[in-house]
């Protein structure tokens, strides 16, 4: 399963995406949680250790990853012939969520149990003014894309905020988006916004809506008739879960009514499970516009023959 949190910039991604994760390694799940947003507190709330080095982003780092994934897949020439959509094919090394995997080992942090961090990094001193961060977002995509989740095995990503990564394969790379949104008229017109640019991008089926910070029924409500059928569970305001992140620290106790709504964003989130070769379709049908765009063709020529149609998870 791999899931990703989104929405407005403070709705609570990071508090529920941590709180899910906690709630799925208590539950014997195995997760590789990925913060992927610029505001990096995923670490402190999971109660992982953050080393900075580990950017995925930082080039050695990103390098090497793509050295592994590459394996001895003969369609892509070398590391640098990555970009966003670059596929899987024969040859081609995945990740899997097991210590012994060489990325986990050496690009994850583990914690709790049977918990992995990594994290994508955020700007550069140097690259602030000349690269965005959606750059940084390509070795995410190529790392999302090599991953395979067995049974009882997740992927969650808390991602940044905004709409860049539409621009990419990432958001199909995902079983389910979840939106944060919080009963505000502000934080509603962002879900409408994704709304919109989801349809657009032919991917609204797997977007749904986790409520946040609800403090009574007409909360709920207002989250409700602003989502229909997309609500999965709304979380209610919960004071200790704002103390928790005052002090920076790890949210280790979880109410009872929190815990039966993180169950149904599980329950949820299993049943939309797709068949991995399916993403894999589209995220050929992407490529082949993608690696013909002049910018990629002037810096790569043509990559259109990366995609290995044999190839199947
Ligand atoms: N259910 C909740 N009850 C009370 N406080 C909450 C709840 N969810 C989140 N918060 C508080 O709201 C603030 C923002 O939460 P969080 O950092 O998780 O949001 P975010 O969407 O990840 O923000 P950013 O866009 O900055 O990454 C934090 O202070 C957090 O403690
Ligand atoms: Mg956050």
């Amino acid at each position: 399963m791999k899931v990703a949190f989104v929405g407005k910039g403070g709705s609570g991604k990071s508090t529920v995406g941590s709180l899910f994760v906690r709630h799925l390694i208590k539950n014997d799940q195995t997760v590789l949680a990925i913060d992927a947003d610029i505001n990096q507190h995923f670490a402190e709330m999971l109660g992982a250790q953050f080393i900075p080095e580990k950017a995925i982003s930082n080039d050695a780092n990103s390098a090497d990853i793509r050295k592994y994934l590459l394996g001895t897949n003969k369609k892509i020439k070398d590391q640098g012939q990555f970009i966003k959509t670059t596929p899987p094919g024969t040859g081609s090394q995945l990740i899997r969520l097991q210590s012994s995997n060489p990325i986990m080992r050496r690009h994850t942090v583990p914690f709790a149990t049977t918990g992995y961090f990594m994290h994508v990094g955020t700007y550069e001193d140097d690259g602030i003014g000349t690269s965005c961060y959606h750059t940084n977002l390509a070795i995410l995509e190529n790392t999302v894309s090599h991953t395979l989740c067995g049974d009882s095995e997740w992927l969650v990503a808390d991602m940044v905020a905004g709409t860049d990564a539409f621009a990419g394969p990432l958001y199909l790379l995902f079983d389910v988006i979840f939106m944060v949104v919080e009963p505000t008229p502000e934080s509603v017109s962002v879900f409408r916004q994704f709304k919109k640019l989801a349809e657009a991008a032919g991917m609204f089926d797997r977007v749904y809506v986790v409520g946040n910070k609800t403090m009574d029924d007409d909360d709920k409500k207002y989250v409700q008739d602003a989502a229909g059928d997309k609500l999965v569970a709304a979380l209610g305001y919960d004071p200790k879960l704002r103390k928790v992140r005052q002090r920076g620290g790890m949210i280790t106790d979880i109410s009872a009514a929190t815990s039966q709504e993180l169950k149904a964003i599980q329950t949820f989130a299993a049943q939309c499970a797709s068949d991995p070769n399916k993403s894999l379709a589209l995220l050929h049908d992407l490529h082949k516009r993608h690696a013909v765009e002049s910018y990629i063709v002037a810096a790569h020529g043509d990559l259109t023959h990366q995609i290995d149609e044999d190839f199947r998870y």
